[in-house]
Parts: structure tokens; C-alpha cells; sequence
């Protein structure tokens, strides 16, 4: 054979091989689900924003924080002139415009070879004023459903992704407990007419960023600064919606066959530390104040506090040190509760793993780490460590979000293939993980940071809307392959 033949047949081996067995062979079985995961709004700012014909202009509760104005940002102190907290005050828009190219783009997932899609159902759409529901925005996503399931794509349909109607957050939102059934109202609308055609439900997304971001930090909307009791009622609120909904869900119609979860991102701080090595001994050096700042973060993103709600049904979510005062106990920093259905309220738990983050004076990572552009280090592996971790709940598990914000796409292959290593590790380790969503199909738009995030496999030109499949994004066509 000429040397060129053996080069040819390497390379037709090459392919074909990943093509079947996926990366290095790693292959998952054919139930495995592979799919990327995105927020409708993210992708495509309001429906009714669009032209489409109704009565209402749809708002949420993103919508009006939009406009806001803030003097604390968490970026820079805005003291004499209050500024967005949106970074560059840019406006979500049509964003990658959702709404006019759901059906083409199905075409992108089906190019990656993808089997599932995650999704959010948009409530400030289809609920526009309190009890007007627009059935046109549940006939556009009945529509979007059967593309899919047409194209062999298994539709997994999120309920609550951050945002719900301005009318809501104006009765107070999840603040209070009675609100909670308008949440349950619409949920068993969308169950209603689409729980027939699709299987794979999750409540809501991310119960614990939603009210540290909101009620803590300030940077999601109602845009409260450090409001601990807030954020603890809040985040109760969430978890005992959630209870709520799946017994609602599960009773219908439809129910029994329905798989329903909750998604929690498993979002820690540590801090910084370097070990030291001298002749008589070692010792580790922890950054001072990352050690003050890693514990109160770990508390305000409540993982401890939404594992033992799922795990015993008690609910406790208490400052560190300051919070067992007492003076203040009780009072504002401790929120302590009990909901015993909630170990038995959900069929999946849905991961969302991106990074740990790493606390010292300023944003860093250890030298055998890269910065995403995020500014936390990029840890694919972490997948593993998140699958064992959330394992102890005894129920399957879906890597709901995982992915890298990498503008110059230098890392995100290496991201992928790092992560599909650890999780087939996992599936080989026997841990019931049943698929993996990447995080996301395109660039969309990043909450407070607007814009300037690029988390896609496919990059999309903002004025042309052309989707371009980044080279480290087309890795994920030949990653989690499944067995047919
Ligand atoms: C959220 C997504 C977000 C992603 C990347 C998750 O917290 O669910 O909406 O875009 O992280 O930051």
C-alpha cells in the first residue's frame, strides 16, 4: 500500500470508529439521553414581543429588572449614579430569536447527533395577565414538541427558568407561601395539553440561585441586597412548590408515565490554599479572606440546605456564626422549616455542575487550571464528583447543564471530552446517571451579563443570526454516543 492509502485508511478508521464508539470508545447505552439544555427567554426574550397577535405585551419579572437602576452592582459601586446591574445595560431583545427559528434550528441538534433537548416553558408568555392564558403560545410549543419527537429528539420541558410574570412579582412572588398556587394553576395547564407527549419534566430550575442571586447578592431580579430572611423564605417557597406541583403533576392524567425532577446547581466556594513543604513538615496555607467569604457563599447557595430538605424533608437554612446569635436567631438570618413529602417528590434529580469556585482576593483558579471567561476555573471533571454527591438521594440523575463560556473556543473541546470521560466513569461505577445536557446549543443571553458570554457549540452572529458550529463545539457530535 502507498503511503497515502494508509494515511486514507487511518483516517477512514479514525472516523468511522468515533462515529460508532464515540471518544476513545467510550459508549453509553441506547436509553442514554444526549441533549443540550437552554431557556427559551435566554433565547429568545418574550413572545409576545414578536408581533404575534394577543392582547397583552407580555412582562416578567427579568423584563422590569431590565430597567432597573441600582448604587450596588456587584461589579463596581455605582454610589453617585445608580446604574443596571445588566451588564453594558444591554436589552435581551429577540436575543437568538427563539421564536421565528425554533423549527430550523432543530436541524443544529440533530446535526450533533443529538437524542433530547432541554427546554424552558415560558409562564410570562402563556400567563399574561393573571388568568389570561395565551392557548397560542401552548399551540406554538405543541408544534415545537411533535418537530422534535418527529426528529427522534426527546423533549424535556422546564417549567420555571428564573422568570415568571411581572403580575406575579408584583403579588410578591415566591415570598409568599399563598402564591405558590398560581405557580401550580399554570403548571398543570402545560401538563395538561402537553404531558401526553412529553415525558421528561422539571419543576423549576435552580431554586438556590434564585434567591441568593435575588435576595443576597442583588444581581437577578428583585435585584435584593443581602436580605437573608427573604432568601431563605424564598428558597423555601421554591422547594415547597416544587413538592407541590410533582403531586399535582403525578395525579393527572399522564402522571404516572411522566418523570418529574427538580434541577439544583451544586454551585461551591472554597478558599484559596497553598501547601508549603518544609524539611520538618507540610503545611496548607488557606487565602484569609477567602476563607471568610467561602463559607458565607456556600451558605447563600443553600446546597447543604436543599440536600437535607430532599434527604429528610427539614428545611434550614442558618447563617454560619452569625445566625446561631441570639439575639438575631430567629430573626432575620435563619429560616427553618419542615415538609415531610419532599424525600419522596421527585423521579430524577437534575444537575446543573460548572465550577468550584475558588475565593481569594480577586478571581482565580491553581496553576494546573484555566479561567473560563466566566472567572471561575473550568472543572469538567466535576461532573463525577457531582453524580457521587447527589447520588446519597437514591434517585437516576440527569446532567441537566454543563458547559463552558469560552468566547475564543480554546478550551471547549478538551471541556467536552474531559466531561463525557467522567461521567461514563460514573455510569461505569454503576451510578444510575441517564444523560447529559450540554450547556447551551448557541450563544444566548446571559442574565446580568447580557452578551459578553459565549457558552454555545454554536456561535451566533448578532446582527445576521447566522449560527456558526464552533470546532470545539462539533467535538460533542462524536461524544456521549450511544450504543444504536
Ligand atoms: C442557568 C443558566 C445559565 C447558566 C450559565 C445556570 O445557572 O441555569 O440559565 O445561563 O447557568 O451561567
Amino acid at each position: 500500500m502507498k503511503m497515502f492509502q494508509v494515511v486514507n485508511f487511518v483516517l477512514l478508521f479514525t472516523l468511522v470508529s468515533s462515529a460508532i464508539f464515540g471518544t476513545e470508545g467510550i459508549t453509553f447505552p441506547d436509553h442514554f439521553l444526549k441533549g443540550c439544555s437552554f431557556s427559551t427567554y435566554q433565547n429568545g426574550g418574550h413572545f409576545s414581543s414578536y408581533g404575534n397577535p394577543g392582547l397583552f405585551t407580555a412582562k416578567s419579572n427579568w423584563s422590569w429588572f431590565e430597567d432597573q437602576k441600582t448604587h450596588f452592582n456587584m461589579k463596581h459601586l455605582a454610589l453617585f449614579k445608580p446604574t443596571s446591574v445588566i451588564e453594558g445595560q444591554q436589552k435581551i431583545g429577540h436575543s437568538a430569536e427563539f421564536y421565528d427559528r425554533a423549527l430550523d434550528d432543530i436541524k443544529l441538534l440533530k446535526n450533533l447527533q443529538t437524542n433530547a433537548v432541554r427546554f424552558s416553558f415560558e409562564w410570562a408568555d402563556y400567563e399574561v395577565e393573571e388568568g389570561v392564558f395565551r392557548e397560542d403560545y401552548l399551540n406554538f410549543f405543541e408544534n415545537y414538541v411533535d418537530a422534535l419527537i418527529k426528529n427522534g429528539i426527546q423533549p424535556m420541558i422546564t417549567l420555571h427558568h428564573f422568570v415568571h410574570p411581572l403580575w406575579f412579582e408584583q403579588k410578591g412572588g415566591f415570598t409568599k407561601s399563598e402564591n405558590i398556587d398560581y405557580f401550580k394553576r399554570y403548571c398543570k395547564r402545560v401538563f395538561e395539553r402537553l404531558g401526553g407527549k412529553v415525558k421528561l419534566w422539571c419543576t423549576i430550575n435552580e431554586p438556590t440561585v434564585v434567591s441568593a442571586c435575588g435576595y443576597i447578592l442583588g444581581i437577578h431580579p428583585p435585584g435584593k441586597v443581602f436580605n437573608f430572611n427573604l432568601a431563605g423564605t424564598v428558597l423555601l417557597n421554591l422547594l415547597n412548590a416544587h413538592v407541590a406541583v410533582y403531586k399535582e403533576l403525578k395525579a393527572m392524567p399522564g402522571g404516572h408515565d411522566a418523570q418529574i425532577g427538580i434541577v439544583h446547581q451544586l454551585l461551591t466556594f472554597q478558599p484559596y490554599q497553598h501547601t508549603i513543604n518544609t524539611l520538618i513538615s507540610q503545611f496548607t496555607i488557606k487565602n484569609p479572606i477567602g476563607s471568610l467569604v467561602a463559607p458565607f457563599f456556600n451558605f447563600a447557595f443553600g446546597n447543604e440546605t436543599l440536600k437535607e430538605f430532599f434527604k429528610t424533608g427539614r428545611f434550614n437554612y442558618t447563617i454560619p456564626f452569625i445566625g446561631k446569635l441570639p439575639l438575631w436567631s430567629g430573626r432575620f438570618c435563619n429560616v427553618v422549616a419542615e415538609n415531610p413529602d419532599a424525600p419522596k417528590s421527585f423521579d430524577f434529580f437534575g444537575i446543573n455542575i460548572y465550577s468550584r469556585v475558588i475565593v481569594s482576593t480577586k478571581p482565580t483558579c491553581y496553576p494546573n487550571q484555566v479561567m473560563t471567561d466566566m472567572e471561575y476555573p473550568s472543572s469538567p471533571e466535576l461532573v463525577y464528583d457531582a453524580i457521587v454527591e447527589m447520588s446519597k438521594l437514591g434517585k437516576p440523575m440527569y446532567i441537566t447543564e454543563n458547559g463552558i463560556a469560552d468566547k475564543h473556543d480554546t478550551h471547549r473541546a478538551q471541556f467536552i471530552q474531559t466531561a463525557e470521560k467522567y461521567v461514563h466513569k460514573a455510569f461505569e461505577e454503576g451510578y444510575d446517571i441517564r444523560g447529559y445536557f450540554y450547556w447551551t446549543l448557541m450563544d444566548n443571553y446571559e442574565w446580568n451579563d447580557a452578551f459578553t458570554q459565549h457558552f454555545g457549540l454554536y456561535a451566533v452572529n448578532r446582527d445576521t443570526q447566522e449560527r456558526t458550529l464552533r470546532p470545539g463545539g462539533s467535538v460533542f457530535k462524536d461524544c456521549f454516543v450511544t450504543t444504536v
